[in-house]
């Protein structure tokens, strides 16, 4: 796997911590310098400091500490990255579970905070880095989904979850398709059940406000050890990018197969 992204630049959004964390290592560990946004400085500098022991990407690394779903950050954020030069790769990761609740109790506010973070935020950032990913005749594009897109009645009390995360996948397969031909490829990550900061927030809430068997279920399944750890699901998105699968667009990447659109 090292050495396959010698020379990319990539951008990995929500790399703080979590899966986006674990990416940006497995990314830095395959030769690619690595570029990490989030909001929390002191988890940033963890993922940049951790990149000193996986070699090739070490000394070109960049955080970025910003909100991205405040448009003005996010501006700040692209005209960071681009003054460096060309985004290879963009790990569109950085993602809000908010609001849980019974849908009539959800304010549009919160509903719009979640389209901003979850499929506004990664637009925004794609269509910025697509030119000179265009220029380049290379470029991918990997927004981070969730199985609920394909099951969205799997998590009641997640509609805003459920419609962000399927909105996000209807814009990278169009995406995918309009670019096709290009070099420029758009895929999607479902990066399965991991044990990360989002599920122990959705552990601790109030099981009356989140639902009772939504509570259970995410109790249950933290109990039983079926999660993943954030490398193991780490280690399957860079493994779709660089292995057979990496010329692939419009695919659905699930943490064990792929599903050809
Ligand atoms: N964990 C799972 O079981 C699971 C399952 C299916 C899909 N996913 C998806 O996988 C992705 C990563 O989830 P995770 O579980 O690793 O979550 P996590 O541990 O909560 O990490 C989320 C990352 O996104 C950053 N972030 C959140 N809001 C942000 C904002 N407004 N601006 C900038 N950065 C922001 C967080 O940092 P700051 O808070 O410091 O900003 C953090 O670095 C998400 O797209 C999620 O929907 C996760």
């Amino acid at each position: 796997m090292a050495g396959s992204l010698t020379g990319k630049t990539t951008l990995v959004t929500g790399a703080g911590r979590g899966i986006g964390r674990a990416t940006a290592i497995g990314l830095a560990a395959s030769g690619a310098d690595v570029l990490v946004v989030a909001r929390s400085a002191g988890e940033l500098a963890g993922t940049v400091a951790a990149f000193e022991e996986t070699g090739p990407g070490t000394g070109h690394a960049l955080a970025v500490v910003a909100d991205l779903a405040d448009g003005r950050q996010r501006q700040r954020v692209i005209d960071a990255v681009l003054a460096r030069g060309r985004i290879d790769l963009l790990i569109n990761n950085a993602a809000t579970v908010e609001p849980l609740g019974s849908s009539a109790t959800v304010s549009t506010a919160d509903l719009r905070a979640a389209f901003e973070i979850n499929v506004i935020a990664p637009a925004a950032l794609t269509a910025a880095v697509t030119p000179g990913m265009l220029a380049a005749g290379w470029g991918r594009i990997v927004n981070v989904s969730s199985a609920i897109a394909a099951n969205p009645g799997s998590m009641i009390r997640g509609n805003a979850y459920a419609a962000t995360k399927a909105a996000l996948e209807a814009h990278s397969r169009n995406l995918a398709a309009e670019l096709a031909g290009t070099g420029v490829t758009v895929n999607v990550y479902r990066p399965g059940g991991v044990d990360t900061a989002m599920q122990a927030w959705i552990r601790s809430q109030d099981p009356e406000r989140i639902g009772a068997a939504l509570h259970e279920r995410f109790r249950r399944s933290y109990a039983d050890g079926r999660l993943l750890t954030p490398a193991e699901s780490a280690q399957a998105l860079v493994g779709h990018l660089i292995g057979p699968d990496g010329d692939q667009t419009g695919a659905i990447w699930n943490f064990t197969s792929t599903v050809a659109a």
